[in-house]
């Protein structure tokens, strides 16, 4: 099994506008599909890419290209890294959120409810608390606020105070014992959809994403050039409103921001209307790009 398939690799190529002599920024490196995607594009142009994950790391030392500079570290924190290397304005930025099918395909993780092991979902192993300490330790309160929020899940109070009750016999030490305990909540016929939901809320909480993603794009506008491309794909509806939000108004939450007389002041302006989605045939042959938007913004 790969690491990971590159999902609207050729679109994203594409909405980056690559310049041969530009700078760019890939922010989740991943398996590297994108950054191998953007490097034949270079002439003496540089890439630099970042990934908080260790395993990340180990596939970006595959890439041996002097134009290719890999950082293990949140992407909250790529305007320092490029500081560091005497840069201060980029040509195009490019993020595909979420996790990797090596995060899912690794059962060792804990991201995937068909996993035997403990639920852990962090992507940044050095990081504190994982999936198994939040579903053992939250309040029903706790719980109930991140599966409405970041699962969408309608009987989130009733997931929640059941996980509450069944940990007071015994605390939850694996995935296997964890869904047995909620099997009484989830909806007939709909048990992988509503787990979905419920590993899908459990692995915000456990990395922050939305928070993060949300200081990232803030950035964006401090490192981009006039003209500089932001190039996004996200993987579900919270990530997708937030970056919408963003290329259109400078803010996650959508406010427009007006000057003196009353003009919408925003940093960037979305390329395309509406979000690209990929074609039958890309998720025929890589399911996991179902749910994929991309969208893309330039610098004002
Ligand atoms: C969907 S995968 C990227 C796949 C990549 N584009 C490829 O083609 O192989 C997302 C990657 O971003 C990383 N990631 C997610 N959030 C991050 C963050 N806040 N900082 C750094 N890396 C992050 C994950 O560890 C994961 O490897």
């Amino acid at each position: 099994m790969g690491y990971h398939k590159p999902v609207l690799l050729n679109e994203s190529i594409e909405g980056l506008n690559i310049r041969p002599d530009g700078v760019y920024v890939d922010l989740t490196f991943g398996g590297g599909g994108h950054s191998r995607g953007i490097l034949p594009g270079l002439g003496d142009g540089r890439l630099f890419a970042f990934d908080q994950d260790a395993d990340a790391a180990a596939e970006a030392e595959k890439i041996r290209d002097a134009r290719f500079v890999f950082t293990r570290s949140n992407f909250l924190f790529f305007r320092n890294f490029l500081r560091y290397y005497n840069i201060n304005l980029v040509d195009g930025i490019l993020a595909d959120l979420g996790v990797s099918s090596h995060h899912i395909d690794d059962p060792g993780r804990g991201f995937s409810f068909n996993a035997p092991g403990q639920p852990d979902m962090r992507m940044n192993r050095n990081s504190s608390v994982t999936a198994l300490e939040i579903i053992n330790s939250y309040s029903a309160e706790k719980l109930t606020g991140i599966f409405r929020e970041y699962g969408e899940i309608s009987n989130a109070g009733k997931v929640a105070r059941t996980i509450a009750g069944a940990r007071e016999t015994r605390p939850f030490s694996d995935i296997p014992g964890f869904i047995d305990a909620i099997a009484s909540c989830m909806p007939a016929r709909q048990e992988n959809k509503y787990l979905a939901k419920i590993f899908q809320a459990l692995r915000i909480e456990v990395n922050n994403e939305l928070a993060v993603l949300r200081q990232m794009l803030t950035q964006v506008p401090l490192a981009l050039k006039e003209g500089g491309r932001l190039v996004v794909i996200s993987y579900h509806s919270l990530e997708d409103r937030i970056v919408k939000n963003f290329m259109r108004t400078g803010k996650p939450e959508g406010d427009i921001e007006k000057d003196f007389y009353g003009n919408p002041l925003a940093p960037l302006k979305p390329v395309i209307r509406k979000a690209i989605v990929p074609g039958a045939e890309e998720i025929n042959d890589n399911k996991r790009a179902r749910s994929a938007r991309l969208r893309v913004a330039e610098r004002n």
